[in-house]
């Protein structure tokens, strides 16, 4: 069985969570997308991790961990990780880096801030635009020319060439030089160097045994670069359209797909967001819910659930059950409001805009649900909720045509209702 991890809204939707929770039943678990901009909480045996480029599969003995070729990996940055995760574990995790997936640069990071282009999206700053931008213009340094100390420094002269004539004012690029950067590279990647290989032909050959594969996404569907807010985006594919792409294999079929969702919305970094609560509510919501981000521990901005946009999103990762995350966090809440439709121009609309300038002028039509008030995050069984909470979700599947199959009701793994409704089970 393989399954896919999806985010629906603008990323942190608890696919890390997710992921880790089913990784236990799998054989190969798969990142195909992004790179350290990714922060995905996992709470494995009681110690939380914040991973950014390795899947969640290397928590697991017999697990392999692919970073596919649609990520952009950043060899120091994965060096960091691997060594926390081998200190907990007392053990190597098997991973395997697609030979084709680029890599992140020191000069991506600087290139970043220097532009400023990055600011009016609030970027992670780990280097991501710069570094796909590289990959389609064609001067990218990928895994595998790391293979070949000759070849890595014929490419790392040509970019810095052409970097060092666009920026000769700035000494941070001026200082750099093919054979340090290859040193520096080298030295990062040494111990993964035998861990680089043919990704799209391993996936294959374990989906064609029928052993459980899993795709981690991240970001969300809200954040593809062509199907999110643009520009309030990030640079790549991240939904369930874009993954056969990112990892080489044009006939993949994933029978299992997992939208996740949080029971509310978050957003970290700027862009419209029609259903974000300015003031006190959106306080409230941020700090019962501890929305702060993984990867650089900013405020998430925080709003209602947005069934226009999971619409949208519903489309581009195809998903045959949802899992929605933090029910918990709305516990106590007298009146949950949803998203429905939007009023733009003094018109109804329930197609999400394509136009970033139309999405800011969107108010939200809202409906609201009654809420309730126990504790729900010791519950396992989906019949055993509130009433009030079973309306809420049912809101949410009816609405979106797409059953439940995943309630998570706390962070750790225990805290989780696996309801049995996934249509692909
Ligand atoms: P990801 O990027 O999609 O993996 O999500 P993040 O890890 O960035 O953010 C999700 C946050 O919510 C993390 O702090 C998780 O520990 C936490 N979390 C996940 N599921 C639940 C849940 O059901 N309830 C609560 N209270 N927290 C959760
Ligand atoms: P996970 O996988 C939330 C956002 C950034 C910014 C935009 C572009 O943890 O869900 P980038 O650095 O990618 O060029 O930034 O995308 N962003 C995320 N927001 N969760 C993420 O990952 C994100 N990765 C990028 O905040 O708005
Ligand atoms: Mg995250």
């Amino acid at each position: 069985m393989a399954i896919a991890v999806l985010g629906m809204q603008w990323g942190d939707e608890g696919k890390g969570k997710v992921t880790h929770l089913l990784a236990k039943d799998a054989k190969m678990v798969v990142r195909f997308n992004g790179g350290p901009n990714a922060g995905h909480t996992v709470i494995d045996r009681g110690v939380k991790f914040g991973t950014h480029q390795i899947p969640a599969g290397a928590f697991y003995p017999g697990v392999t961990s692919v970073l596919a070729s649609g990520m952009v990996i950043d060899l120091s940055v994965l060096r960091e990780e691997y060594g926390k995760i081998v200190e907990h574990l007392g053990r190597k995790p098997e991973l395997l880096i697609a030979e084709n997936a680029h890599l992140i640069m020191p000069y991506h990071r600087l290139l970043e801030d220097l532009e400023g282009s990055g600011k009016a999206i609030g970027t992670t700053r780990r280097g991501i635009g710069p570094a796909y931008r590289d990959r389609a213009a064609r001067i990218g340094i990928r895994a595998i020319d790391l293979l070949n100390r000759s070849r890595l420094e014929a490419r790392l002269s040509a970019r810095l060439n052409l970097l060092q004539r666009a920026w000769p004012q700035a000494e941070a690029i001026m200082k750099l030089s093919a054979s340090g950067l290859a040193d520096d590279l080298l030295t990062s990647a040494q111990q993964f160097l035998p861990s680089i290989g043919d990704a799209p032909a391993a996936i294959e050959q374990t989906m064609a045994r029928g052993e459980g594969v899993l795709f981690e996404g991240a970001q969300g569907a809200l954040l593809d670069v062509d199907y999110g807010t643009y520009p309030y985006v990030t640079s790549s594919a991240t939904v369930y359209a874009g993954l056969a792409h990112a990892v080489g294999i044009g006939d993949l079929h994933v029978e299992r797909r997992l939208g996740v969702t949080k029971a509310y919305t978050t957003r970290v970094g700027g862009g419209p967001f029609p259903t974000e609560l300015i003031g006190k509510e959106g306080e409230w919501l941020q700090t019962a819910g501890s929305e702060y981000g993984v990867t650089t521990g900013r405020p998430r901005r925080c709003g209602w659930l947005d069934l226009v946009a999971l619409h949208h999103a519903t489309r581009l990762n195809a998903p045959t059950g949802l899992a929605i995350t933090k029910l918990d966090i709305l516990t106590g809440i007298e009146e949950i409001k949803v998203c429905r439709a939007y009023s733009l121009r003094g018109r109804e609309i329930t197609a999400f805009p394509t136009s970033t300038e139309d999405l800011a002028l969107c108010e939200p039509i809202y409906e609201s649900v009654v809420g309730w008030d126990d504790d729900i995050s010791d519950l396992r069984k989906y019949a055993d909720l509130p009433s009030a909470a079973r309306a809420y979700l049912n809101v949410i599947s009816s609405e979106l045509g797409v059953l439940i199959a995943i309630v998570s009701v706390g962070p750790s793994p225990e805290e989780t209702i696996i309801t049995g409704f996934d249509r692909a089970k």
